[in-house]
């Protein structure tokens, strides 16, 4: 197996794994587990939408060692009965799934029991199915590989830092994703930069303030229905970008700030 990938122990005292290769921990303050529940699979409120009158598809970007995934997935399982939840993942390279699933591992990943035949069959088929949940893993090269799949009604976009995968936080990128989104679908993701955010304005989406993240900083959850957020962006945020040093990703068109500040959520 390759050394890209390595268990260590976070500030918290979780297990999460370093990608070597990037220099980044995944899910490095409380952990995984947390993280997935905290930053993912509640602001999602998911656990409501699995209760509800239709099939849902969950767009996993970035599968990395599957916790955002098996959150889910144990989110569906956990159900007597209901609609089909289809969770697919993309990624790029398996080696952290795969150092998850070590024997030593998979306890601490959540990926014991059930779960961890779910993943180990998702590792060796590329999918895996019961009767709520579908899951199926999209290997390649994001953002180009969201062309792959299902309609999104819920995405848990979880790249690398924009530092170490800039494309992932582009206007491109966004715009891609926005074009695989279902009326009423959510994007949550565990960064609140201001880049990141007017990115997600510029491809069409509306956007608001997640959960905290430590630090003064907070998540940010995206709609396509400006009705579906809890705490839009306001005329505020807008000053501030105004002011921003770091207010646009690298591929923005040079009237961003105006259309931005005329996108419907500051109407
Ligand atoms: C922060 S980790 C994901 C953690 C994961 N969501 C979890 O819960 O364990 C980011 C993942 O995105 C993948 N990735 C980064 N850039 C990518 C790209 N351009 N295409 C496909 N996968 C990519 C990395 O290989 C890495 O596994």
């Amino acid at each position: 197996m390759s050394d890209d990938c390595e268990v260590v122990t976070t500030t918290g005292g979780a297990r999460a794994i370093l990608d070597r290769r990037v220099g980044e921990v995944m899910h490095p303050v409380v952990g995984p587990a947390v993280e997935a529940t905290r930053l993912y699979c509640e602001p999602a409120r998911l656990a409501a939408r699995l209760r509800g009158q239709a099939p849902l598809v969950l767009l996993d970007v970035g599968l990395g060692a599957g916790s955002n995934a098996i959150a889910a997935w144990r989110l569906s399982e956990a159900r007597d009965r209901g609609e089909r939840l289809t969770i697919v993942s993309y990624e790029r390279s398996l080696d952290a799934l795969t150092l998850a699933l070590r024997p030593e591992h998979a306890a601490s990943f959540d990926l014991d029991g059930p779960a961890g035949v779910a993943a180990h069959a998702l590792l060796g088929a590329g999918h895996h199915d019961t009767a709520l949940t579908s899951w199926r893993l999209v290997v390649g090269e994001l953002p180009a590989s969201l062309a792959e799949g299902p309609a999104a009604d819920v995405v848990f976009w979880d790249p690398f830092s924009p530092r170490a995968n800039p494309e992932l936080w582009s206007v491109a990128a966004f715009t891609a994703l926005r074009r695989r989104c279902r009326p009423g679908a959510t994007v949550h993701t565990y960064s609140g930069a201001t880049a990141v955010r007017s990115a997600l304005l510029l491809a069409g989406f509306f956007v608001g303030v997640g959960e905290p993240t430590g630090d003064h900083k907070a998540a940010t959850c995206a709609s396509v229905d400006a009705t579906d957020l809890e705490r839009p962006l306001d005329p505020r945020w807008l000053a501030r970008l105004a002011r921003s040093t770091a207010a646009f990703p690298a591929d923005a068109p040079a009237d961003a700030y105006a259309r931005v500040a005329s996108h419907p959520q500051f109407a």
